[in-house]
């Protein structure tokens, strides 16, 4: 068997890498599409549920799809720093592809909101870290304006190479199935990744005659027809941020989910045509929700992943039980970050370690105690 080089080197016929392009790789991609085995069961629903577990890439995130192909294309353009806004994971990811490419990095963090293991990592892998006050949304407008003014790329998704290597989820998605599920849902919070989903779909139905809604028929990467049909895309918030189903900016956007606590999208637009292209909806979870969900997966199912992750798993889990979701169908959820991303939050709601003497009969006593029956 070949040995996996990342997903530009398995993809490049369908992203914007030409032979002699040299590729920015950690062998990102690939990740486990894992069934859920409990779950179905205890919510006496005759579905299939799977999680794509992104928390598997190198640095624990989906991220590094987007960010292969963007450092790819900016050392390609000749670029020698990079820039992004994050709540954490893009400037985790942008950290470890710049000092693998060799090139600096910039990243705006919203002072005192971002995941631990999140700045740990933009810290280890040398980048420049900005702790703003503000939130996102202010470090997003940031960006883009000393983008015009001092020599640095934007590798958030609004560089649009980020969304092309996001897209290849779906590829994967179809591989493993072996096609598209009925449903595809995922966190919402800049709607970069719904946006690139839906692309990647729309490309893997696509002939090469027929211009999906993205391209308009300028693409030239649509080949080979891999899926007979696309998923409806479900996209979920926490309700503290909120816009999209709000219909408007959220000034003030909080949610435990750091990682989707954005209250302006920037891919608001194409986030909304791929809802209603593929007969979807948005919907919401309250944080209590999100973490009573990522804390079940962790302990049904042994998947541990970041709060703002298990939110497509409560939605779709609340849309079931409403009947939205209908009996027989086949469900993805993205899972978007590793749950160690995010140790202040796991272990503010797990159960505390308890702490004995060192003797034997005291190890047996909590074992008593414990065993389940
Ligand atoms: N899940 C996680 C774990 C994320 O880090 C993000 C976004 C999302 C979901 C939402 O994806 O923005 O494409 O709609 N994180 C960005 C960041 C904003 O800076 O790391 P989206």
């Amino acid at each position: 068997m070949e040995r996996y080089n990342g997903l530009i080197d398995k993809y490049r016929d369908r992203l914007p890498a030409g032979a002699g392009t040299k590729i920015v790789s950690l062998n990102e991609g690939n990740t486990p599409l894992i069934e859920l085995e409990t779950l179905p069961r205890l919510i006496r629903k005759n579905v299939r549920i799977y999680g794509k577990f992104e928390g598997l890439n190198p640095t624990g995130s989906f991220k590094d799809r987007g960010m292969t192909m963007a450092v790819t294309k900016a050392v390609e353009s000749g670029a020698k720093a990079i820039i992004c806004a994050s709540t954490g994971n893009t400037s985790a990811a942008a950290a470890a592809y710049a000092a693998r490419a060799g090139i600096a990095c910039f990243v705006l963090i919203p002072e005192g909101k971002i995941a631990l293991g999140k700045l740990s990592q933009a810290m280890m892998h040398g980048s420049v870290v900005i702790q703003i006050r503000g939130n996102f949304d202010d470090g997003m407008r940031l960006v883009q304006e000393v983008a015009r003014t001092t020599p640095v790329n934007i590798v958030n998704s609004i560089n649009p190479y980020r969304l092309q290597g996001q897209k290849t989820i779906a590829f994967e998605v179809i591989e493993a199935l072996p096609d598209a599920p009925d449903y595809h849902a995922l966190p919402v919070g800049n709607a970069g990744n719904i946006t690139a989903h839906w692309i990647g779909y729309s490309e893997a139905v696509c002939e090469n005659t027929r211009a999906c809604a993205f391209c308009a028929g300028k693409c030239s990467f649509h080949r080979a027809k891999i899926a007979t049909r696309r998923p409806i895309m479900l996209g979920y918030q926490a309700s503290g941020a909120a816009p999209i189903l709000r219909g408007r900016p959220v000034e003030n956007p909080e949610t435990v989910a750091t990682a989707i606590r954005i209250g302006n999208p920037v891919s608001w637009q194409q986030a909304v045509a791929a809802q209603q292209e593929s007969g979807g909806w948005f919907g919401e979870c309250t944080d209590g929700e999100i973490l009573h969900v990522q804390k079940l997966l962790a302990q049904t199912e042994g998947v541990f992943c970041e709060p703002a992750s298990a939110i497509s798993l409560a939605g779709v889990l609340k849309d079931l039980e409403l009947g939205k979701i209908g009996e027989g169908s086949t469900i993805v959820c993205t899972l978007t970050g590793h749950g160690l991303k995010d140790p202040d939050t796991a272990i503010a709601q797990s159960a505390k370690p308890l702490t004995v003497d060192a003797e034997r009969a005291e190890i047996e006593r909590v074992i008593r105690e414990n065993l389940k029956t």
